[in-house]
């Protein structure tokens, strides 16, 4: 049942590369999703090497331990922004090395009961961690009209934002909005297609990111990077769009010029021709990589 879902992880050659440079060492996916990742750094390591592997989502956590089925991963159902907390626990001093691969996995969007997904019907949920409190459906019925459109604005990039608002307000007098189709038909009405791209796209983009505090959790994760990462060892952290990609490059560059820390790649690294050609979400991925002096 389980094994309908799949998620192809994303320049995992690249990062292996340029991450496992100590095969015995310990190393932390902050995003461990379905295992992709590490099932492959796994099987570039030792056989005393670990990887202590970070996801909010208790369903992926299940699916991964699964799929990856080795003694050498510790799987932990937390933010990844608590690596350097349960590295200290653990009576490590710092990891060798970390991946951070942002946003959702194709589980997540494909689920229609996850409510991510434009494609399918679900209820309004969005929360990668199923025990918070916070879903899109509250945020959509229950914050008021500045709050949405600021969220639209910031995490969405959405030049219509008022217009939907607006709509959304008007709409929510009405019923509730508890669907990912409600949702997307209020934003049908008010806005026309802009190509390919669906209307309700970046709607869709800053609930999700609201909801799950996503930017949020870049900026700590990078802020406490010297509790996650030993001296040498190295962060990499893959994004999809373009507010994460800005503030990874941003927090980078403020990490370097405080002193400690290098760039490994100085222009971002991206997913070949064919590697997109044979995986279209990888289109959009940036990788960029950090090492501690
Ligand atoms: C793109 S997927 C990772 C896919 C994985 N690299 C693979 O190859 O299977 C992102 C995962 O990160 C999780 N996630 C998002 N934010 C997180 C956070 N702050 N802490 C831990 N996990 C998080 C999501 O639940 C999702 O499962």
């Amino acid at each position: 049942m389980q094994e309908q879902w799949t998620h192809i992880p994303i320049l995992a050659q690249e990062i292996a590369d340029l991450l496992l440079l100590n095969p015995h060492g310990v190393y932390v996916d902050g995003t461990l999703g379905l295992g992709g990742h590490t099932k492959f750094f796994l099987s570039k390591l030792s056989p005393n090497a670990k990887i202590f592997g970070f996801d909010r989502d208790t369903q992926a956590l299940a699916m991964a331990q699964e799929r990856v089925s080795d003694e050498r991963l510790t799987a932990v159902h937390a933010s990844y922004t608590q690596a350097g907390k349960v590295l200290k626990e653990a009576a490590i001093s710092g990891a060798d090395g970390a991946l951070f691969d942002l946003g959702l996995s194709s589980y997540q969007l494909d689920n229609p009961a996850r409510g991510f997904s434009l494609l399918r019907d679900g209820p309004l949920d969005m929360r990668f961690d199923i025990t918070a409190e916070l879903t899109a459906e509250k945020i959509v019925n229950e914050w008021g009209l500045a709050e949405l459109e600021r969220i639209f604005v910031e995490y969405g990039e959405e030049r219509n934002f008022h217009s939907i608002a607006m709509a959304i307000m008007a709409k929510r007098r009405e019923e509730r909005i508890d669907t990912t189709f409600k949702l997307k038909n209020i934003v049908e009405q008010v806005v026309r297609g802009r190509g390919k791209i669906h209307p309700a796209t970046q709607i869709f983009q800053a609930l999700r990111i609201a909801v799950n505090d996503e930017l949020g959790a870049v900026e700590k994760v990078i802020d406490t990077l010297p509790d996650i990462i030993k001296p040498s060892g190295r962060a990499a952290v893959l994004t999809f769009h373009s507010l994460e990609d800005r503030l990874v490059k941003q927090r980078f560059k403020e990490l370097v010029s405080g002193g400690g820390w290098k760039l490994v790649n100085k222009h971002v690294i991206v997913p070949s021709y064919e590697e997109v050609r044979a995986n279209s979400r990888s289109r959009s991925a940036k990788l960029r990589i950090i090492e501690r002096i």
